[in-house]
């Protein structure tokens, strides 16, 4: 080992110990690690709560259980998975659940086991005070920044009073913003104004935010919905609130609603930079995107969408009269089998065993990276994030192809991305970095 690469594993070391010493001493105030056995038992008896189609006269819900034919309750696959046996018993979440007014009686058992999830995530991850955060397990990263979105340009249309007319609202986010805010402006009919990053750091371009900002004033646009990264998708980047805030501030009159789009970085960023500053102690947030589906390695379908309470009532449809409670969300009917994954996950690992697990794939990263280093390898990685962006002119299309790199833009790529998830172990970052070295030039 070189003496620079030495230097890092024991800079590495250092962090790695500071870093676990802030989490052992955070306190966790509903997330606590749990055996496989009291986890199946808090199901089964949540289970129990539900409905039970089997038996019961109710006849008034277009819901059943999964069909007995393709899914038959008493098969042999079912023993022992607590996550599959709710997936028969199929409880429709719809609505939100972690407000006593909000929910869908039928399935109260399951629901209560989501709004846990929902508390762990707001209270003990993002840091918020108890009691201030509603939320839901939606279908994804996507559903979650359009959720917040809508909120938002409700708010500010019965606010100001604009009888629908949006064209003095706009989303505000960088260059790296993932493309469900595009998606969020065309659905929502309102305009999107991104921000450029500096290319090598990714880091938002001050004068660039500026000249945006005096154009959206020439606009008329005084009312912004801020999109905030917590990790983007290809470089792993995160923004600075303050950065935005600073120059937001220069122009006089402008409303600014925060959202944190941590769909990336959410079950990540806290772990390895347990003093990062995106939570809910932030007034200026309010609310935030997470998916369980990415790190957290639950099936697709269980992002996660967490606003502070009394903000949900703009996105309420008034006539969504024949669901109990009221459904304030994008989506509609969905599995509860999907928070159930998300419990599970949570709770076999707890705190401080979830947090070695993600530092160790930083750590695995920081390998890669320090022999790339030593390569002299042109590339993006930020500090404790498991991606690196290698740039296009030091990896041939055969290594790309071999090792499926991901590229910033399939046209013309200048960035190729490594995620290094839970398959992608030690030996074969190895296999990567011996192919890597033969296809540089000598
Ligand atoms: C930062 C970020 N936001 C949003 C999304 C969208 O998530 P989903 O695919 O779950 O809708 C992604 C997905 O990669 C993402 O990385």
């Amino acid at each position: 080992m070189s003496a620079s690469m030495q230097n890092t594993s024991v800079i590495f070391v250092w962090y790695l110990f500071k870093t676990i010493c802030v989490i052992y001493n955070q306190s966790y105030s509903h997330w606590k690690r749990l055996t496989k056995k009291e986890i199946d038992s808090h199901i089964i008896d949540a289970l129990n709560q539900n409905i039970n189609y089997y038996d019961s006269l109710k006849m008034g819900i277009p819901g059943s259980h999964l069909d007995q034919r393709e899914f038959a309750a008493d098969s042999k696959v079912l023993d022992g998975s607590t996550f599959l046996k709710t997936l028969i018993n199929n409880p429709n979440h719809i609505g939100v659940h972690t407000d006593t007014d909000l929910s869908e009686p039928y399935f109260a058992g399951t629901q209560k086991l989501e709004a846990q999830v929902i508390k762990i995530i707001s209270d003990d991850i993002l840091k918020a005070q108890p009691d201030t955060v509603d939320g839901y397990v939606s279908s994804g990263g996507t559903e979650g920044n359009i959720q917040a979105i809508w909120v938002y340009r409700n708010l500010y249309n019965e606010t100001f009073k604009l009888n629908m007319d949006y064209s003095s609202i706009a989303i505000l986010c960088s260059e790296d913003a993932h493309y469900s805010m595009d998606k969020a402006a065309n659905l929502l009919n309102i305009k999107q104004c991104k921000v450029a990053v500096e290319k090598d750091t990714r880091v938002i371009n001050q004068e660039h935010l500026k000249k945006q900002l005096t154009l959206l004033k020439h606009q008329g646009i005084d009312k912004l919905i801020l999109v905030v990264n917590m990790m983007t998708t290809m470089y792993g980047s995160v923004d600075s609130l303050d950065d935005y805030m600073d120059i937001i501030a220069q122009f006089a009159s402008m409303t600014v609603k925060v959202h944190v789009d941590g769909a990336y970085g959410g079950f990540f960023l806290p772990f390895t930079h347990p003093d990062q500053p995106l939570t809910f102690e932030d007034e200026r947030i309010d609310s935030f995107t997470l998916d369980a589906h990415k790190m957290l390695q639950a099936p697709y379908g269980t992002g996660i969408f967490v606003i502070r309470k009394g903000l949900l009532k703009y996105s309420l449809t008034d006539s969504a009269q024949y669901v109990a409670g009221m459904d304030c969300t994008l989506v509609g009917s969905r599995s509860g089998a999907n928070a159930i994954s998300i419990y599970k996950i949570l709770m076999n690992y707890g705190p401080y065993d979830w947090a070695e697990r993600m530092l160790a794939l930083a750590q695995r990263t920081l390998r890669l990276k320090n022999q790339l280093e030593q390569w002299n390898v042109k590339m993006i990685h930020f500090d404790g994030s498991n991606i690196i962006a290698i740039h296009r002119d030091f990896v041939t299309t055969d290594l790309v192809l071999k090792y499926g790199l991901v590229p910033d833009n399939h046209n013309n790529p200048e960035w190729l991305k490594i995620v290094v998830m839970d398959h992608v172990k030690g030996d074969k970052i190895i296999q990567f970095l011996q192919d890597f070295k033969a296809q540089l030039p000598v």
